[in-house]
C-alpha cells in the first residue's frame, strides 16, 4: 500500500469556476478569458447543468476538457431522482442531456483534493446543500455566517486553500491556521431564490459571469476574482423561452426580480 505524498507546489496558477447551471454562453466566455491567463489547471465546483438554458452545450464543453470537476447538489439530483420527482431546473436540464453527459455526472465525486493543497467541495465538506459562508435569518435576510460556525465546518480540513460554491456569492474568508476559504461566485446564474430554510434571495448585483484565480508565488497564495461580460441578454431570452421568468431578471441585471 502506498501513501500518495505530494511535494508542496512551488509556483502555481489555478482558475476556479462553479455553478455554471447550464449557461453555455457564460461558460464559453469564461473559458476564453481563462485561456489568456496561462493557468496550470481549472477546478470546477459543480452544479454544472441545472437550469432553463443550454445544458447539453455546457456538457460538451466540460466533458472533453481537462478541468477537474466535482458534483454539486443539482448534479447529484440529476442522477438520484426519477425525472418525475425533479424540480423544474433539474428536469429541463435532464431532458436535454445525453447519456454520455449523465454517465459523466455519475463519475464525479462530491469532494476532491488537488495536489495535496487545495480542497474542493460544493457546499461544505459534509453537505452539498449547506451554505458555508452565509446564513439566512428567520426573516430571510442573508448575512455572513458567524465565525465559529464557519470554522466548525473547516475543522480537520487542513489545506491552505479551501474551495466551495453553491451560494453563487464570490467571497474570500481568512480561516485559522492561515487557511483561505474561497467561493469563486457563479459562472451562469447570478441571482436566485430559495425556500430553504426560509424564503430568501441571493443576488450578485451584476449579470457578468464570475470566477476566481488562485496563484502561489514564493510560498504565498493570492486570490483574485474576475467578472466577465458575455451575451447575457441571449441567455435571458433562452430562460424566457423555456418559461422561467424567475431567471430572466437575474440574467439581465444580476438582481433577482
Ligand atoms: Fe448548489
Amino acid at each position: 500500500m502506498h501513501n500518495i505524498r505530494f511535494r508542496p507546489m512551488q509556483n502555481a496558477k489555478i482558475a476556479i469556476i462553479a455553478d455554471i447551471h447550464g449557461n453555455a454562453l457564460a461558460l464559453t466566455a469564461v473559458l476564453a478569458d481563462i485561456a489568456k491567463q496561462n493557468v496550470d489547471d481549472i477546478l470546477n465546483l459543480g452544479d454544472h447543468f441545472s437550469g432553463p438554458l443550454d445544458a447539453q452545450s455546457t456538457a460538451e464543453q466540460l466533458i472533453d476538457s481537462d478541468m477537474i470537476s466535482i458534483a454539486g447538489n443539482h448534479d447529484r439530483q440529476l442522477i438520484e431522482l426519477a425525472p418525475d420527482d425533479m424540480g423544474a431546473s433539474d428536469k429541463v436540464a435532464y431532458d436535454q442531456l445525453s447519456t454520455r453527459a449523465i454517465d459523466w455526472l455519475e463519475s464525479l465525486t462530491p469532494t476532491h483534493i488537488y495536489k495535496g493543497e487545495i480542497y474542493m467541495c460544493h457546499g461544505t465538506p459534509d453537505s452539498d446543500t449547506t451554505y458555508w459562508m452565509e446564513q439566512v435569518s428567520a426573516e430571510g435576510v442573508v448575512n455572513i455566517a458567524p465565525r465559529h460556525q464557519i470554522e466548525a465546518h473547516a475543522k480537520g480540513v487542513d489545506y491552505p486553500i479551501i474551495l466551495c460554491g453553491h451560494t453563487h456569492t464570490p467571497r474570500l474568508l481568512s480561516l485559522s491556521g492561515g487557511r483561505m476559504l474561497i467561493n469563486p461566485g457563479s459562472v451562469g446564474c447570478p441571482a436566485y431564490d430559495d425556500d430553504s430554510p426560509v424564503y430568501h434571495i441571493m443576488q450578485s448585483g451584476t449579470p457578468d459571469a464570475c470566477y476566481a484565480i488562485v496563484e502561489k508565488r514564493a510560498d504565498e497564495w493570492n486570490v483574485s476574482f474576475k467578472y466577465i461580460k458575455y451575451d447575457n441578454l441571449s441567455a435571458a431570452k433562452m430562460a424566457k423561452n423555456n418559461g422561467r421568468d424567475d431567471w430572466v431578471g437575474g440574467l439581465k441585471t444580476g438582481f433577482y426580480s
